[in-house]
């Protein structure tokens, strides 16, 4: 078992990974939440992990899927909370995935204006990426995560062992994420990186804390977004465009793409878009292809997407303020790049290799 602080002052807290790592929460609550006399575990009916956080329970289920992200199903956790009797110096425990901590940690972030939480990640996404870091929230019929709060856990666990009963589908969309870490090595080490595929070959629970380790120096580094943190969507802005075409995976029924597995896709282009602006050189390209292959993630974009369709919606993406704006490695590492240029990214997704 690992413990990798995020440091923010008197923010700061701990994410403990590994096998068993759920058998702590008794522990962190109390070293954290000392008053809480009342935890509101919040969970799904699919996930099936019992956590005893060491005072008596209130358990609140949530429904399946991004439609539960949203304010009602936050104003149906708040007033069960209410019922409850949670207090202001209670606790939330969202055991869940990210769906379930990102819900989980904006009810905590609002009902009294703000009470402890605990995340135990549940999915491998939500123990590398959507636990750590402290954006919570819902998304609107006008899209996803457009009302949130930045309000960071007491603690964080990562318990690998629960990993066991999670779908397939949803390994490979962690795997996604995780593939994205592994290029972000720069963020904890200057001088001496981790070179990319370093972390194929270390054991789960490892590779689990390597990429906790990155996302907590991100976030230790500009908490709110203000610039650096956007390292972290690293594949994300292709990815975000084919989830927009449609091209997303739709309560695993579909032949879609998961998002980590758009994520994928999305880091062989940013990887190819970069060399074509002569940024990296083809090794590194090889590298990014490396990484993706061995997590067991395509590399190809889905046959029948438009380039010049999916040019338009990056226009569009967030983080461009109406430029086209990417995260792109370079001699520095991976950075945010701003107006690049709409011929040198059609090019490249032109030349990408299509899945037929
Ligand atoms: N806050 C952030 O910084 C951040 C970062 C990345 C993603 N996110 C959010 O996270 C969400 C995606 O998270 P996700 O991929 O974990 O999806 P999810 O929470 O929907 O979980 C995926 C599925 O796996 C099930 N599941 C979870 N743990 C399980 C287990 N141990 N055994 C069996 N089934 C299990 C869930 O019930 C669900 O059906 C999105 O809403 C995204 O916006 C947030
Ligand atoms: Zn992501």
């Amino acid at each position: 078992m690992s413990t990798v602080t995020v440091p923010l002052g008197e923010r700061s807290y701990d994410v403990v990974v590994g096998a068993g790592a759920r058998h702590e929460l008794a522990r962190l609550v109390a070293a954290t939440v000392p008053g809480a006399r009342l935890a509101a575990v919040v969970t799904q009916s699919a996930i099936g992990v019992e956590v005893d956080p060491g005072v008596p329970v209130v358990r609140c289920e949530v429904a399946d899927g991004e439609g539960a992200k949203s304010l009602t199903t936050v104003e149906d956790l708040c007033r069960r909370f209410a019922e409850a009797g949670l207090s202001r110096g209670d606790v939330v425990v969202a055991v869940g995935g990210g769906v379930v901590t990102d819900l989980a940690g904006f009810a905590a972030a609002t009902y009294h204006r703000g009470v402890a939480y605990v995340n135990v990640a549940t999915s491998l996404l939500a123990q590398v990426d959507a636990a750590v870091g402290g954006k919570t929230g819902v998304n609107l019929p006008e899209g996803k995560n457009l009302v949130g709060a930045f309000w960071q856990p007491a603690a964080v666990v990562c318990d690998t062992d629960v990993l066991v009963t999670l779908p397939e589908r949803e390994w490979r969309s962690g795997r996604g994420e995780m593939a994205k870490y592994a290029f972000l090595g720069h963020a904890v080490a200057e001088g001496e990186v981790p070179e990319p595929l370093e972390l194929l070959g270390l054991a789960l629970d490892e590779q689990v804390a390597r990429c906790v380790a990155v996302k907590a120096a991100v976030v230790a580094a500009d908490e709110r977004e203000g610039g650096r943190r956007a390292v972290l969507n690293y594949g994300h802005t292709l990815a975000h465009a084919l989830e927009a075409v449609g091209f997303e995976d739709r309560g695993g029924r579909s032949g879609g793409l998961r998002h980590g597995e758009a994520v994928a896709v999305g880091l062989v282009f940013a990887a190819e878009l970069a060399h074509r602006l002569g940024r990296v050189d083809a090794r590194r390209v090889e590298e990014h292809r490396q990484v993706v292959v061995a997590f067991g993630l395509p590399t190809t974009l889905p046959g029948g997407v438009e380039p010049a369709n999916l040019v338009e919606l990056m226009r569009r993406d967030k983080k461009a303020h109406h430029d086209l704006t990417f995260v792109l490695d370079g001699p520095r590492g991976v950075e945010l790049v701003h107006g690049v240029g709409p011929d040198a990214v059609l090019a490249t997704l032109e030349a990408m290799e299509r899945t037929s």
